[in-house]
């Protein structure tokens, strides 16, 4: 039986989602970081608008979006908005990029903070991201299993999960680079939000560090209150598919992944973390993943 796959573009050697400007990736590519830009780092799914919110509220002193703003404006994805856009936002530039490592426009001075989530709940995200924007994937009637096949090829947008995560993790040797997780994010959002503020510095450590400030970056960042107005943070999702901040937890994968396809990521995790330290970022995950792939 053949399967459905979504609708991508390649672009510069990457799957991409097939109506991102090949144009603004181009300049994207070419772009030149000041000392003080501020990157978020994520392949997608992995809590990249949360992260943003974040770092965009530690620099506002709290205060969230203004209404009417969408966080893109302001907080642009590079490969979409285009090097151009970005070069002419003031400084500091907040920047978002789901790009790999070695494509990611990279500077000594310039900061990135990497988030990271695990393999299974990030694959059940990006199915549902990806039948939810129609526009960029025309995947609406796709299913998990469908879905699955190119995750676990690494045949999706932005590249393969494994390649990008084991990329970033060995470069967060640098001192310019934050690496952190979706599941520590969740765990303890204040540390991880004190920990952006001492990594960033000047504003942002000043803000994480004061308790009102950092009172009013938990609060407009809580998943109750990004649920409220999505518009802010996506474009129109397709009615059938579920909001694009959508369940906010960990754990979810278990609602969708068969025995087989535990199996099956588990073997690239398997290749993927042997003789790095990733194999103890999700211990829990990945003994639940065993578990159901025994069964
Ligand atoms: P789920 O689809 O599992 O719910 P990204 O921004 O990289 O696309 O990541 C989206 C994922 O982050 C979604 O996961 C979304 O619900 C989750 N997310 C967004 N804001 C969040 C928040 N404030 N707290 C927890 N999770 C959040």
């Amino acid at each position: 039986m053949s399967r459905r796959t979504p609708a991508y573009r390649h672009s510069h050697g990457l799957l991409m989602p097939a109506d991102f400007p090949v144009g603004s990736m181009a300049s994207a590519l070419t772009y030149e970081p000041s000392p003080d830009d501020v990157f978020v780092t994520t392949y997608p799914k992995c809590g990249t608008t949360w992260m943003q919110n974040i770092l965009w509220l530690l620099a506002h002193g709290g205060q969230p979006l203004a209404a009417g703003k969408t966080l893109d404006e302001v907080f642009p994805h590079i490969e979409l908005s285009g090097g151009p856009y970005v070069a002419a936002m003031p400084r500091p530039r907040l920047i978002k990029t789901h790009l790999p490592l070695a494509m990611t426009p990279w500077s000594d001075e310039a900061k990135y903070v990497y988030v990271a989530r695990n393999p299974f709940d990030c694959a059940v995200s990006f199915f549902h991201h990806t039948r939810g924007f129609a526009q960029h994937y025309d995947f609406v009637d796709g299913t998990f299993d469908d879905y699955f096949e190119c995750f676990v090829d690494g045949q999706v947008d932005f590249g393969d999960y494994f390649e990008h995560l084991l990329t970033w993790h060995e470069r967060s040797a640098s001192p310019n680079v934050l690496f952190l997780t979706y599941e520590g994010m969740k765990a303890d959002t204040p540390a991880a939000i004190r920990e952006v503020g001492r990594f960033l510095g000047d504003q942002f450590a000043a803000a994480a560090a004061d308790p009102d400030v950092l009172a009013a970056v938990l609060e407009h960042s809580s998943l109750r209150r990004m649920k409220e107005d999505q518009s802010r943070w996506a474009s129109e999702r397709h009615r059938d598919a579920p909001a694009f901040i959508r369940k906010g937890v960990v754990g979810d994968w278990t609602s969708l992944f068969t025995p087989d396809q535990a199996q099956r990521l588990l073997e690239r995790c398997d290749r993927a973390f042997e003789g790095t330290a990733l194999g103890d970022l999700w211990p829990d995950i990945i003994e639940k993943a065993r578990a159901l792939a025994r069964s």
